[in-house]
């Protein structure tokens, strides 16, 4: 049977987990998060406590890792690193700047690509990501670039950090929202880029609940739901 599938791509910080989350919720699709297969690798390769760009020249490096995910009753989805539940870990804010030198290595992914399309293939999915509208799912049903200013995204991160009791100041985070895009946008491999047949969708302005009606009513359109 075809799975329909609704790719949801963009910069870090532009509401994709929580958007996306809420719409599979509502669609009663899969909700994969890409970032959070990213994040477990790079948290593998920290944990070997060596240099992650030295440990990614060794090519067995990423065989040697068993990274999986599973779904809990509710739906949520759970990351695995070599038996361990990671879902928390990996969300620290170190990881993230790991992340995005860890995702700019071609064999990661290389590496990860089946693991994505292996979803789509089995379930009804909305996948977020940066490449899932231009590499992963390139025939997706439904392709979104959800975005929104470098500063909103900050003061977001920032009231997500603090209520995990994460002090990370405003200008850092502001910082690393910026150079995290010029990484993830300038990258030869996979670079962060609007598919041409994405509908751009900016929430600069729009709270949440307007986010998210604006992209169900689009989804249900395009799947006549
Ligand atoms: O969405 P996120 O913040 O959890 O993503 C973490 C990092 O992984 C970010 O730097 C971009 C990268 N990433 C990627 O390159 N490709 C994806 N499909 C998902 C995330």
């Amino acid at each position: 049977m075809e799975h329909r599938s609704v790719a949801i791509d963009g910069p870090a910080g532009a509401g994709k987990s929580t958007l996306a989350r809420a719409m599979a919720q509502q669609l009663n699709f899969r909700y994969v998060d890409t970032g959070a297969i990213y994040r477990t690798v790079a948290l593998g390769l920290y944990r070997t406590g060596q240099d992650v760009s030295k440990v990614l020249e060794q090519p067995q490096c990423l065989e040697e890792m068993d990274v999986h995910m599973d779904y809990d009753a509710e739906g949520l989805q759970h990351m695995y690193l070599n038996g361990e539940d990671v879902t928390t870990a990996i969300r620290e804010h170190y990881i993230s700047a790991i992340t995005s030198q860890v995702a700019a290595h071609p064999n990661v992914r290389a590496f990860l690509l089946e693991v994505q399309r292996k979803q789509a293939n089995l379930h009804d999915v909305v996948m977020d990501g940066r490449d899932i509208g231009t590499v992963v799912l390139p025939h997706a049903d439904v392709k979104v670039y959800l975005t929104a200013s470098p500063e909103e995204r900050a003061r977001r991160r920032y009231l997500e950090l603090e209520q995990k009791g994460d002090t990370t100041p405003m200008e850092q985070i502001l910082q690393d929202i910026i150079k995290r895009d010029e990484q993830d946008k300038n990258r030869p491999i996979a670079p962060l880029r609007q598919a041409e047949d994405a509908v751009v969708l900016d929430t600069t302005t729009l709270n949440q609940k307007e986010s998210l009606d604006a992209l169900v009513t689009l989804v249900r359109e395009r799947l006549s739901l």
